[in-house]
């Protein structure tokens, strides 16, 4: 039914959002080009349909293939011999559960943006269909994608930090320190409504993606978390600022910040983890390198490109040293990881996932969103004043 097989063409991709004015479509196809394992052919590209096929027509879709919206664009591919293997969905959160559904029920594999859904239960259901189709759903945890992160995964299971104790996490912006959702912003407007959001504000956002760093580099599972959340722009409906501890099981703590207000921030994720024999820290702003300090050594700095470093790592550096990489081919990493798998599936292949954001990375961060939201919400209590301040 669709032709010539995997392993000996580009896989043909679709995407639904995405279209003029967009954040993170443009970097979706930046990421889906650099390898040379997708092509864009066809999409539902904005939520109005007129806009959506001026947008296609500029981007070298045929007229046939853009699609009024993403019912439209179901049926329309699965009537083809030539379908699209996968579809990217780049839309506000709580349209992502219903296009993903109706993607993968036609068959269709998926590449979902984060947080996956706006709801446990569908979050569920997404990763209950992902596994019962055989179907493979990715989630654009995008930060996983960075070799220097793969490289402090393998320095905690080679033991270089000992047994960790704690874990620092913080995803600090400053976009949205002033009320930019009644100006106009279209990225802005949307992240504000807890219909279209979910429940957690800057947590839903961008905390989902530390605290996805932090168990991605730790391989922590959290046991508990206390939260608290603020809203420090006038008349916004969800939370701009968050704290949260987490204990981890087998006792590490950690502490994850995610801030909307952070003025000066521009994309400050940053990760540090501490052991009993060493540290390492990460900041997403120079992403090339990473800090680890051995107990009682002096402060080493890891450098990509090197030869001595992990095969995870090597294998998503394309630059020699010194020459930088950054945000798009860590994207670009996770697309080509997203192709082996689908490839590999084709072909009955059995796919190692271990390192790459699925479905079930997916629900983790709306279960973590759930936690946080709720210990706030319902559990609003252990707070003990000083008898002197
Ligand atoms: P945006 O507001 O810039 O773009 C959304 C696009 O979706 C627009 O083109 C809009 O017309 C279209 N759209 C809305 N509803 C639609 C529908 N029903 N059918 C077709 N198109 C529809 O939003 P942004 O910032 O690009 O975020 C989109 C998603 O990406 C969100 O889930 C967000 O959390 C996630 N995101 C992920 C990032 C990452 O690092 N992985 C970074 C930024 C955003």
């Amino acid at each position: 039914m669709t032709g010539i097989p995997l392993a000996n063409r580009r896989l043909r991709l679709g995407m639904v959002g995405g279209g003029d004015g967009a954040y993170i479509g443009g970097i979706h196809r930046f990421a889906a080009r650099l390898d040379n394992n997708f092509e864009l052919v066809a999409g539902a590209f904005d939520v109005n349909a007129e806009r959506g096929h001026a947008f296609a027509a500029k981007n070298y879709i045929e007229r046939n293939r853009s699609y009024d919206d993403y019912k439209a664009m179901v049926e329309g591919e699965i009537s083809r011999a030539d379908r699209i293997d996968v579809v990217a969905i780049c839309t506000p959160n709580h349209t992502h559960f219903p296009i993903a559904k109706a993607f993968l029920e036609a068959g269709i594999h998926v590449i979902c943006e984060k947080p996956m859904t706006t709801t446990a239960e569908d979050a569920i259901a997404l990763h209950e269909l992902a596994q019962s189709t055989g179907l493979f759903l990715g989630v654009t945890y995008t930060y996983c994608g960075y070799p220097m992160i793969h490289e402090a995964r393998a320095m905690v299971q080679r033991g270089d930090l000992g047994g960790i104790r704690v874990v620092q996490v913080e995803y600090p912006l400053e976009w949205m320190a002033t009320g930019i959702e009644l100006q106009g912003n279209q990225q802005a407007a949307w992240r504000t409504d807890p219909k279209k959001n979910g429940r957690g504000g800057s947590i839903g956002d961008i905390g989902t993606h530390a605290y996805h760093l932090a168990g991605f580099v730790t391989g922590l599972k959290a046991e508990a978390l206390a939260s608290d959340l603020a809203t420090f722009v006038e008349g916004r409906a969800l939370d701009d600022n968050a704290h949260v501890m987490i204990r981890y099981e087998g006792g590490a703590r950690g502490l994850l910040w995610s801030s909307q207000v952070a003025i000066g921030q521009s994309n400050g994720l940053r990760l540090r983890v501490f052991g009993e024999k060493g540290s390492l820290a990460w900041h997403q702003e120079h992403p090339n390198e990473l800090h680890f300090t051995p107990l009682f050594g002096a402060p080493i700095v890891v450098k990509r490109g090197r030869d001595d470093l992990s095969a995870n790592t090597q294998v998503r550096t394309r630059t020699p040293p010194g020459h930088p990489e950054g945000y798009i081919e860590a994207f670009a990493n996770l697309y080509s990881a997203f192709a082996s798998v689908i490839r590999s599936k084709a072909c009955g292949k059995a796919v190692d996932e271990e390192v790459i954001p699925t479905s079930y990375d997916g629900l983790k961060g709306v279960a973590f969103v759930d936690a946080v939201v709720d210990s706030h919400e319902i559990y609003d209590g252990g707070w003990q004043k000083p008898r002197f301040v």
